[in-house]
């Protein structure tokens, strides 16, 4: 690993452009280090506090109200940190909306749309209303219309390994919307009342792995006919402010110091900015070097993860031997698709991508 003077990331002179777990800021580093040892002149480690003591009762009560803060959400919505990975959410969403005789209505734009499908047919019925499949992915369906007696209809706002993102949300649709967004949770303005269930795996824009943010309108709930287990019915968590059992602690803690570095930032406006401004400075270095592709539709492209080829794909190896060499992280494409994969989060600084960019023209000017 190149070891140079650069002050951008968390450790001089790396860029981690993981797809996550990934980069979060270089304070939540700090601070939830020293948590462990000593959480706010306690004299106890945030490892070995229980719960149910006020000290991490306010930890969890600011991440909630942070969240209810940056989405400007209203009354109907509930903010609930769950276990279990974006993964848990494939299921029990439907185990909560889906009637076995009913029908929900799914985009399919990818892997993770597809992994959602198959646990949504373990309760139900399921309509697939719009798919990118014959694009193998590159796009992201248009015109989609769910029947007004679907359950809900379910997107993947950013679909983390093909690289695409949704920029038309089918907002307003006669049914309760229900999105995945794992990967762009908290990166953009989005009215995020008009979504009536979302998800995100914390471990990408929100902090550590372990845990789920889950926002919900409540009056979307108890629907169903089926019994629910306590625990994956939503209704109760809701009952006990997101402490039916031990929450992960930890992962709650790291998503609050996350959240509020986000908030003292300025909020989801500000960092929207500084997306869009890494996504074009990244995609207008692609598009003018031709040793270089990007598969997806251009008004399709994620600002969270970009992917690209080369148009030699035996120049590949050298290309990522030397962003190793200097000090990139996490760019290799998944490897389901190969090529690259270069993830933008929130955390990322510009610099990172100037580096990174700036790389891409010297090889280009190389192989040119
Ligand atoms: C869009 C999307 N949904 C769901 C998941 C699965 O998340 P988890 O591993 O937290 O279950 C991922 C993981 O990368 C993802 O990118």
């Amino acid at each position: 690993m190149k070891v140079s003077n650069s002050p951008f990331s968390g450790l001089v002179g790396i860029h981690n452009f993981n797809a996550g777990p990934s980069i979060l800021p270089k304070e939540v580093f700090e601070q939830a280090s020293r948590s462990i040892l000593d959480f706010n002149n306690s004299g106890l480690s945030i490892l070995e506090i229980g719960h149910r003591t006020p000290l991490f009762e306010a930890v969890m009560e600011e991440a909630r109200s942070t969240v209810r803060e940056l989405m400007q959400l209203d009354i109907d919505h509930e903010v609930l940190f769950l276990h279990g990975g974006a993964t848990t959410q494939f299921m029990q969403i439907p185990m909560n909306l889906l009637n076995e005789n009913d029908i929900a209505a799914y985009t399919e734009t990818g892997t993770w749309a597809g992994k959602a499908i198959k646990e949504a047919k373990l309760f139900g019925h399921v309509e697939i209303v719009g798919s990118s499949k014959e694009s193998n992915h590159t796009t992201i369906p248009k015109n989609i219309s769910a029947s007004p007696t679907s359950a809900y209809l379910h997107i993947t706002t950013n679909e983390t390994i093909a690289g695409t993102q949704w920029h038309n949300l089918p907002y307003d649709r006669g049914v309760p919307l229900v999105a995945d967004m794992s990967s762009d949770i908290l990166s953009r303005q989005l009215d995020f009342n008009k979504f009536d269930l979302i998800y995100a795996g914390a471990q990408k824009n929100m902090g550590a792995a372990g845990v789920n943010l889950v926002v919900v309108n409540k009056n979307i709930l108890g629907k169903v006919t089926r019994t629910i287990p306590t625990i994956l019915d939503y209704r109760n968590h809701i009952k006990e402010s997101s402490m039916l059992n031990t929450p992960p602690v930890f992962s709650v803690y790291v998503a609050m110091l996350t959240l509020r570095w986000l908030k003292n930032k300025g909020g989801v406006a500000t960092i929207e900015k500084e997306n869009d401004a890494k996504a074009k400075l990244f995609y207008d270095t692609l598009d003018s070097l031709p040793v270089f592709k990007g598969p997806v539709a251009r008004e399709d492209r994620s600002k969270m993860n970009a992917v690209f080829v080369m148009e030699d794909t035996s120049l590949e190896k050298e290309f990522a031997e030397l962003c190793k060499q200097e000090g990139m992280y996490g760019i290799k494409g998944h490897r389901s698709v190969g090529g690259f994969r270069v993830s933008m989060y929130n955390a990322l600084t510009i610099e990172s991508v100037i580096v990174l960019t700036d790389l891409m023209k010297e090889f280009a000017k190389q192989h040119g």
